[in-house]
């Protein structure tokens, strides 16, 4: 363990995909440039208190229920130590927004107390911390988001017992046009609508379409991976029928030169893969056409697998 910090501490978590099509609460995918912030310092009331939330979801609750408080909270509790921590959130991921938004916070709010407290969690601890507080929001333990956000790459993981996963970097060839619509789907509403039985011959597509995943992002094989995201006929379709732009924005995505197109997560937020920035740029922009065609608001942008994860900006 070292010394606990004098200042506050900065820390950065990224958004992440999930599902990646056919891998539902398999398959999580850390992407660049879109993150929350944490930042936390020791405070002199006990417990964790949210100061301010600022960025895009300004305005959502700042207390106990927080997941990046409950994260915190978790690390503070486990760390023996007592006393309080004051965190400041800033949202640059929408909560359910698809792309991972109360993951991050829960990642970020863990990380930052651990390093205020000067690290007196292992790191596989601050990720069971990040994950638990993950659940308080989503009402299910899936790692999908945490996962990838902690540790970077690409996230095999384990529906049920998230602490069984595999990793995997991937290369920044691979671009991503990621469609963000102003909608708010909630992860936990949209399992409501899922089967609980699915039958044998949809199943069978499916494994073998999650099997292509792997095999393509680890080949890098992008065709054949923007194949395989289409192939899930088990969650996707259904989630696909609430959706009122999706068919709409995948035919765009297609047309404009993508290899496949799919959901993130709950949707709604959709990505398309391809393998050069000019198509990638062009794919966005088709995608995000469409979107407003049919009336919704919304943003696009170009984004990269990225292999780092959550990250500790500054000591002060
Ligand atoms: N895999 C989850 C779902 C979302 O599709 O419901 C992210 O955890």
């Amino acid at each position: 363990m070292k010394a606990e910090a004098q200042g506050a501490v900065r820390v950065i978590a990224p958004a992440s995909l999930s599902n990646l099509g056919p891998g539902f609460d398999t398959f999580g995918l850390c992407i660049s440039g879109i993150a929350d912030e944490v930042e936390a310092e020791r405070a002199a009331t006990d417990g964790v208190k949210v100061g301010c939330v600022t960025g895009l979801d300004e305005g959502i609750p700042t207390d106990a229920s927080n997941t990046a408080a409950v994260g915190a909270q978790l690390v503070l509790e486990r760390s023996g130590k007592g006393g309080g921590l004051l965190l400041k959130l800033k949202k640059g991921i929408r909560i359910g927004s698809g792309i991972g938004g109360s993951a991050a916070s829960a990642v970020a709010g863990a990380v930052a107390a651990n390093e205020v407290l000067g690290r007196p969690l292992s790191k596989q601890e601050v990720l069971a911390a990040g994950l638990e507080a993950e659940q308080s929001a989503a009402g299910a333990i899936h790692g999908d988001n945490v996962i990838p956000c902690t540790l970077g790459g690409f996230i095999l993981t384990t529906p049920g017992d998230p602490s069984l996963f595999q990793r995997y970097e991937v290369s920044e060839a691979l671009q991503v046009s990621l469609l963000l619509p102003a909608v708010k789907v909630l992860t936990e509403e949209a399992r409501t609508i899922l089967p609980e039985l699915v039958p044998l011959t949809d199943a069978v597509v499916t494994a073998a379409a999650a099997a292509h995943v792997v095999g393509a992002l680890l080949a890098e094989d992008w065709p054949a991976l923007g194949h395989a995201i289409m192939r899930d006929l088990l969650v996707e379709p259904e989630r696909a029928k609430l959706i009122g732009f999706y068919s709409a924005v995948r035919e765009a995505a297609l047309k404009a030169g993508a290899y496949g197109c799919a959901l993130s997560g709950s949707g709604p937020a959709m990505f398309a893969v391809s393998d050069s920035k000019d198509k990638a740029g062009r794919i966005t922009h088709a995608m995000l056409d469409t979107l407003r065609a049919v009336g919704y608001d919304g943003s696009g942008r170009v984004v990269h697998a990225d292999n780092r994860g959550v990250r500790v900006m500054t000591r002060e």
